[in-house]
């Protein structure tokens, strides 16, 4: 399985890529971006619907080194899990809210040859992921309600990182701090100092003119965030 690379990485979210030009929207990050994430939407556990697993079988198939990063808010993901693992996402992340079987779900994604994480919603408390802290390789803290894109960012969804950081060393686990929604230039060096190491953005990367010039600076900005600058 690839490296997933060092932290703080930049996820580049398709959902704010033009949809009849996906493609061109990745190359137009000249290689800007650590992994790539892909949202999906059920209608149902969000009030929106967006792309099913074969945009992640094209995906794969065009860019086979590429980390793909697909975030499922659909209920239940047990439902729809082994559609998305017969095309080998690297991470593939469920959400704690959408079934009573948690764990289970996680345990099928890794024995599916993905890696397994659970994401939480602004409204739900970091401590209800605590019992599958051991088994998932990242936590997706949700810092705007999921089901669109270019939504305000929640600030007090840091508290939650700063916990998880916290159990993870207490608990010398591995998991990497993933937080999605709202994010950009304004707001990147705050949430890599309060210990996120996966940023997703979506409207401040493609919704700029030059969407790579957009990623350069949130990476910039996360490095020197992280090292303290
Ligand atoms: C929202 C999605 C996000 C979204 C982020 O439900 O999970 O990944 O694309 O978009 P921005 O960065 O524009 O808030
Ligand atoms: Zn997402």
């Amino acid at each position: 399985m690839k490296r997933p690379r060092k932290p703080p990485l930049i996820a580049p979210s398709l959902l704010s890529a033009d949809p009849l030009r996906i493609r061109e929207g990745i190359d137009s990050l000249c290689g800007e971006y650590d992994w790539l994430h892909l949202d999906i939407m059920d209608g149902h556990f969000v009030p929106n619907l967006s792309y099913g697993p074969s945009l992640l079988k094209s995906l794969r198939d065009a860019l086979p080194e590429a980390v793909l990063d697909v975030h499922l808010m659909v209920e239940p993901p047990e439902n729809f899990i082994a559609s998305f693992l017969q095309w080998k996402p690297d991470f593939l992340v469920v959400h704690q809210e959408a079934t009573p079987h948690l764990h289970r779900v996680l345990q099928a994604i890794r024995e599916g040859g993905s890696r397994p994480g659970v994401a939480l919603n602004p409204g739900t408390a970091v401590e209800t992921v605590k019992p599958v802290l051991p088994f998932v390789d990242l936590v997706l803290v949700m810092s705007v309600n999921p089901g669109f894109g270019g939504q305000a960012f929640i600030p007090e969804v840091l508290s939650k990182t700063r916990a998880l950081c916290q159990w993870r060393e207490a608990g010398k686990l591995e998991f990497l701090v993933e937080m999605d929604g709202g994010l950009g230039a304004s707001n990147v060096a705050e949430v890599v100092r309060g210990g996120c190491d996966v940023v997703v953005a979506g409207n401040a990367i493609f919704g700029e003119a030059d969407p790579a010039s957009a990623a350069r600076l949130l990476r910039k900005k996360a490095r020197e965030a992280n090292s303290g600058e």
